[in-house]
Parts: C-alpha cells; sequence; structure tokens
C-alpha cells in the first residue's frame, strides 16, 4: 500500500501552486525542499496547505543536535507534518529531529541510501544498513531508501522491517514505479510529473498504477 508523494521542486510558487493544485486528487502527500523553500520562502507551506494534503520538508538535515533540533522546529512550526534528515550525523543529532517531529504530532524519516549514482561512493559496503539500523533504534518513523536500486530496498527492509520505506528516483532517475510499488511505503516521484506536458494527466496515470498495487 504505497503512497504517491509529489517532489515539487519548482522555482516558480505561482506555477509549483498551478501543478500542486492540478495533482492533488492524485497524490497522497507533497515534499518540498530547498529549491522552492529558498525561492519562495517558507510561506509556502501555509499557501499549499489548504490543499489537504501532508507536506514533507526535504531539507536532509544534517547538523549538530542542537541545530538539527532548531531547523525541527522551524519546520514544523511552519506546518509541515514530516522531516527528512540525514542519519550518518549519528544517534544524537537523529534523535533531535525525531523528538521534534514526534513533540509536534509529525514523521521523521532518515535518508538510508541516496538514489544517484554517486551515492555509492559512500553509502556501500553496509554503511546504509547501519543507518537504518541507527533510524529505527532512534524511533524514526522510516527511511528514504532508493529507487533506481530495488535490491537495496529489499536489504534495508530486513533492517527496518515494518516502518515505512519511502523511495525517490522513479522515473527521470531510472526507477520503475510498478517494480518499486510493492517494497514501498511511499513513491517521491518529481520531474516525471511536474516535467510532463501536462502534470495533472502524469499524476493521475501514475496513482492508477498505485491504486492497481493497492488492490492486488
Ligand atoms: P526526481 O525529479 O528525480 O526527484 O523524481 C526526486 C526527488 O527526491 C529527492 N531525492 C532524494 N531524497 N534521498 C532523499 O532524501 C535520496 O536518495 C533522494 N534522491 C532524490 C530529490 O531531491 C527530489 O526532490
Amino acid at each position: 500500500m504505497a503512497d504517491l508523494i509529489l517532489a515539487l521542486d519548482l522555482l516558480d510558487p505561482m506555477y509549483a501552486r498551478e501543478v500542486a493544485e492540478s495533482c492533488a486528487a492524485s497524490l497522497d502527500a507533497i515534499k518540498l525542499g530547498y529549491p522552492l523553500i529558498l525561492s519562495a520562502g517558507l510561506g509556502v507551506v501555509k499557501d499549499l496547505a489548504d490543499l489537504g494534503l501532508p507536506l514533507i520538508a526535504d531539507f536532509k538535515v544534517a547538523d549538530i543536535p542542537n541545530t538539527n533540533g532548531l531547523i525541527a522546529n522551524q519546520v514544523f512550526s511552519a506546518g509541515f507534518d514530516a522531516i527528512i534528515c540525514h542519519g550518518f550525523t549519528g544517534r544524537d543529532a537523529v534523535e533531535a529531529c525525531v523528538d521534534a517531529a514526534h513533540a509536534y504530532g509529525g514523521e521523521c524519516f532518515v535518508v538510508a541510501e541516496m538514489s544517484h549514482p554517486g551515492a555509492l561512493s559512500f553509502f556501500s559496503r553496509g554503511v546504509a544498513e547501519q543507518i537504518a539500523t541507527l533510524a529505527v533504534e532512534c524511533r524514526a518513523d522510516g527511511i528514504i531508501a532508493p529507487a533506481t536500486r530495488p535490491e537495496r530496498i529489499r536489504a534495508l527492509r530486513s533492517v527496518v522491517r515494518s516502518r515505512k520505506i519511502y523511495s525517490p528516483g522513479i522515473g527521470t532517475q531510472g526507477g520503475d514505479l510498478r517494480s518499486v510499488l510493492p517494497l514501498v511505503e511511499g513513491v517521491i516521484v518529481g520531474r516525471t510529473i511536474y516535467g510532463a506536458a501536462d502534470p495533472a494527466k502524469e499524476a493521475a496515470v501514475m496513482a492508477a498504477i498505485v491504486n492497481d498495487e493497492r488492490s492486488s
């Protein structure tokens, strides 16, 4: 039962709103990151709130515990429902994000392994498994694992068991939606939707595949 999550990496706040609104009926959540927030400001969170979808802050927070806590508090005060942090920073830094998230009734996801080719420089050799183990021990709600490497999602599933796995890398980065859906609780899709000639139509096509998988 996977969610379809739109990565809204657009720079023009008006167009971002237009795309989000047109796709909303097909989506389960929207992920916002540095591109849109740095361009539009944190206020964009309130602008999108009326769509009624959970909003995930993808800041890949990776600082010392005190700073992580300050960042996470800003994120949840702004109206976000979930935050993504890095795990290589260690237990105390991850716990600062998890604690802040849970204090607001929100969720925290820890990046276990990234989806791009260069990620293999450091995330191989068991590091991702160690980060996923840490995420579980820190009571994180889930991890981020690469749609570009389904075999790695399977390996990390054995570590996180019933915790959620959200997976970016579908479409433009090469990940296959149908192959990844049975493995995760959420797929994160950016350019394949917002870069399509008709984003609403593309989101609807993907949502239909997600719903097929849900009912199979
Ligand atoms: P595209 O356009 O490739 O966008 O569909 C993917 C979105 O997901 C983010 N991304 C990641 N986030 N770990 C993460 O936490 C990853 O391994 C990863 N790979 C991609 C990316 O920033 C974009 O918003």
